[in-house]
């Protein structure tokens, strides 16, 4: 499927009773209809799918940036890791090579604590809620590779997001963001192991 025919099919598909299920449908038969390589041709277009396949940095590569819908594709290297995180709004995650491992948090007074784990290894579509809190990170020496769906302005409606160490919640500031995942990724951070896993 390409890239533009999946946001028209996604477009429809936020029009149902219960549109996160129906976008992981959606996402779950994208990711069945061909093998990764071909997918990500399909998806992205040849070049910018040749230069993933080449070096697999951290990317992410917009579909669409929209109010209502956001759609993205996201390559984690080994070893990739990001701090705890909010996006207001419902989550499908459809991991179709590698796999995501996510801990997800839980409020608890005014903490935030690790409260279930899950390791999505390809094909797999993990459906979040609005309230969902996580983090996630790449355990293989392979890199992961994923299409990420969320029902708002992803890039740009206020979120939160935890400081890595002091679990302190602030505004999500993008640059913010990713130099706590640079520095996490440098110094060789693992998620914690605490958590039931789901
Ligand atoms: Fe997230």
């Amino acid at each position: 499927m390409s890239g533009d025919m999946l946001v028209r099919r996604a477009r429809d598909a936020l029009r149902a009773a219960e549109p996160a299920q129906s976008i992981g449908a959606l996402l779950r038969e994208t990711i069945a209809a061909a093998p990764p390589r071909e997918l990500r041709r399909a998806l992205l277009g040849v070049e910018a799918a040749e230069r993933m396949d080449g070096t697999p940095r951290f990317g992410q590569h917009l579909l669409v940036d929209s109010p209502e819908l956001t759609i993205f594709h996201a390559t984690l290297p080994p070893g990739f890791v990001n701090a705890p995180h909010d996006h207001r709004t419902w989550a499908v995650v459809a991991v179709y090579e590698g796999e995501e491992r996510n801990v997800f948090y839980e409020r608890r007074d005014d903490a935030l604590v690790p409260e279930a784990s899950l390791v999505a290894t390809a094909p797999r579509v993990v459906v979040m809620r609005d309230d969902t809190i996580h983090a996630i990170e790449n355990r293989l020496p392979t890199p992961s590779y994923a299409i990420h769906a969320y029902g708002n302005a992803h890039f740009h409606v206020a979120r939160s997001m935890w400081h890595p160490e002091t679990l302190r919640e602030e505004p999500r500031d993008e640059k913010i963001f990713a130099a706590w995942s640079r520095d996490m990724i440098a110094r060789g951070v693992r998620l914690p192991e605490a958590g039931t896993p789901r």
